[in-house]
């Protein structure tokens, strides 16, 4: 017997983000590095150039270098605590979607980012996150995963294409540009890709009804 089977062909991201209505989807990107002499502007500024050139984005920069919060949570924190989460948390629950940059540091993600992830809640929920990561040869890859799990316990979407550098510090030339950036650069539009698409999807969602947990 010969049947025909009707195939339903599913939009590419790429497809669907062109289908997206106007309104810009605000992305927090979130440096996680705080370390004196750190790598992370120079990859900062590389994904910032992405994000501003791909459309359909409002970018807001979190760099964790610039906040000082203490590793001891509080309910109740003092004065000068309350004045560090204020240059972070609006920024946090302004944002439709994140990206978070992150080294690798002993086979995860540093504390700095742990610390300002632990020190909110209903900022991350039901929202989308990209990941970027860099390091030595393991691109990041590592901190990456483990931070999938860290942002499940939080209600959110971790889209699934990332971008790593891998050995990054050789990677860019003294004026930050990637010396050889096709593949990075078709990975970050993937990546953004995707993330454009959830952080629509789920906003829309939630102007529906109310994410429930
Ligand atoms: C404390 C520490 C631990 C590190 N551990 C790793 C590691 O496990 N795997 C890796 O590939 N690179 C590791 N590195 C290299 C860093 O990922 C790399 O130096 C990166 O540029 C650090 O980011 P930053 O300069 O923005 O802080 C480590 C660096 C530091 C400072």
């Amino acid at each position: 017997m010969n049947t025909t089977t009707a195939q339903t062909v599913s939009p590419s991201p790429a497809a669907a983000f062109e289908a997206a209505p106007p309104t810009p989807v605000k992305v927090a990107v979130i440096v996680g590095s705080n370390r004196e002499g750190r790598f992370g502007p120079v990859v900062a500024e590389w994904l910032l150039r992405r994000v501003r050139e791909h459309e359909g984005f409002e970018a807001d920069v979190v760099d964790l270098a610039d906040v000082d919060l203490p590793t001891s949570l509080s309910f109740r924190p003092s004065a000068d605590v309350v004045t560090e989460l204020a240059k972070v948390t609006p920024k946090l629950a302004d944002a439709d979607a994140f990206i978070v940059l992150t080294p690798e540091y002993n086979h995860s993600f540093p504390a700095s980012l742990k610390n300002v992830i632990d020190w909110h809640r209903a900022e991350w929920e039901a929202k989308p996150v990209g990941l970027v990561s860099y390091g030595g040869i393991s691109g990041g890859l590592r901190a990456v995963e483990h931070l999938r799990q860290v942002f499940a316990e939080l209600h959110m979407v971790t889209v699934r294409d990332t971008v790593s550098f891998h050995n990054a510090g050789g990677l860019f030339d003294d004026d930050g540009n990637h010396k050889d950036p096709a593949l990075a650069d078709a990975a970050a539009k993937g990546m953004l890709d995707q993330l454009h698409w959830w952080a629509w999807a789920l906003r829309s969602a939630k102007e529906e009804r109310a994410y429930g947990r």
